[in-house]
């Protein structure tokens, strides 16, 4: 995020000393200035100021990760895959938006994982790439180094590499906390093609810097009801030899982790909701691009929102079919009617997995139902992706293992080789 900011306490001019009150001493202690920037010094960065050694760690374990096997698909079809048969209302007491999220989805670029969580997380931070957790209900507060998030419904919260932070959800809502978490082992970004070569949001773009939330900061071990001095586990998920590439350590600080007093950069998380996401429309159908919101390294993020569609006289609002050669398509149905997809089992919570080699479009009957509509009330969130995707646990549990014949009357005509369904 290439916008300046500035937060709490900051000396003057970069790398020069910066010292806590001198409270009758002749100078106060010195603060700890940590640059924390990507691609190795030469791109955005954020400068934080620090009570304590920021690499100081007491002791270091193994974290057990959880199950990050996938499994490919195939033979290739085409699938739904349930996300709120994941996890029953028992469950989401003792579940947290870190430890407790399952593998939908996965590839070498970006795993998708859902969690239903009643529980505050440990303390974690992503060492392989930014995170950006869709909030599909509920509220959390998301405490961070660089200050705190109050969230909800359609937030989109981008979290950079390495960010140490947690989530609280908010127990006094009706909506249990449900967290759509795209981790990239890349960084995630707005579009290129919506900024300036500067940085700043061009005029059509469909969003801009008014509608981002900065972290509301810095934030302090008191302002937590912690003291300084207080231990803290740490949970990292970094590069390894686990499934995926990726294992988990937990770092013992003998410090709490919140202890940053003022930062300065253009590398920060933040917050954007996509219910201020400005659709893009035309006489004819507008193609996917126009939805997107954010991309990382071989894969992008849409959102499809509540809009006016297709007002040519002789329009076809719902899409053409379409064989993207080069994505696999994975479709988050949020919230209204998706008309495309009318008499697919899909609806609420469900995702479609179209995967490339496999052309796909409106279920039978759905494109004569959408003439002459004029408006589509329905939230979804895409995430093409340029390799493919395989299946983690969670995909392979709730695979309705019948969307594949959703386009020939819900029957397969069995060719004698046996069930699609894998795992
Ligand atoms: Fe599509």
């Amino acid at each position: 995020m290439a916008h300046y900011q500035q937060q709490g306490s900051i000396p003057p001019k970069r790398h020069t000393q910066h010292r806590r009150p001198a409270r009758g001493r002749q100078f106060g202690e010195l603060y700890y200035e940590e640059l924390m920037g990507e691609e190795g010094f030469s791109s955005d960065s954020s400068l934080l100021y620090h009570r304590n050694i920021p690499s100081t760690i007491a002791d270091a374990r193994e974290w057990p990760i959880g199950d990050l096997s996938t499994t490919p698909n195939h033979p290739l079809v085409p699938r739904h895959l349930r996300l709120h048969d994941l996890f029953s209302a028992k469950d989401v007491k003792g579940t947290d938006v870190v430890t407790g999220r399952r593998l939908v989805l996965g590839n070498g670029d970006v795993r998708i994982s859902y969690a239903v969580a009643g529980a505050p997380s440990p303390w974690y931070r992503n060492g392989i790439g930014d995170e950006c957790v869709y909030i599909e209900r509920g509220r959390a507060r998301v405490e961070t180094v660089f200050g705190a998030f109050e969230v909800g419904q359609g937030d989109y919260v981008i979290i950079p590499r390495a960010t140490t932070h947690r989530w609280i959800p908010k127990r006094s809502t009706k909506d249990p906390l449900r967290a759509y978490c795209i981790e990239a082992n890349s960084h995630i970004a707005p579009p290129k093609r919506y900024l300036s070569k500067y940085g700043q949001f061009l005029e059509h773009s469909p969003y801009c810097e008014r509608d981002l939330r900065l972290p509301q900061g810095p934030l302090l071990a008191e302002d937590v009801g912690a003291r300084a001095g207080d231990h803290t586990e740490v949970l990292i998920k970094h590069r390894g030899n686990g499934p995926g590439g990726i294992v988990g350590t937990v770092h013992t600080l003998p410090f709490h982790p919140l202890d940053v007093v003022g930062w300065d950069g253009c590398l920060y998380p933040y917050v954007f909701n996509l219910a201020d996401f400005e659709p893009i429309t035309g006489r004819v159908h507008q193609p996917p691009p126009v939805h997107q919101v954010f991309e990382g390294w071989n894969f992008v993020i849409c959102n499809f929102v509540p809009r006016k569609v297709d007002y040519h006289p002789l329009a076809v609002p719902v899409p053409y079919y379409h064989s993207n050669v080069d994505s696999d398509e994975i479709m988050f149905y949020v919230d209204g009617d998706y008309e495309a997809r009318k008499g697919s089992g899909i609806g609420r919570g469900s995702i479609s997995v179209h995967p490339g080699g496999h052309a796909h479009g409106p279920q039978p009957g759905a494109t004569e139902a959408s003439l002459g509509v004029e408006y589509f009330d329905e939230t979804a969130v895409m995430v093409d992706t340029f390799r493919p995707l395989e299946l983690g646990e969670g995909g392979l549990a709730v695979d309705d293992g019948k969307y594949a014949w959703s386009w020939s009357g819900g029957r397969r005509t069995d060719s004698g080789g046996g069930d699609y369904s894998i795992g």
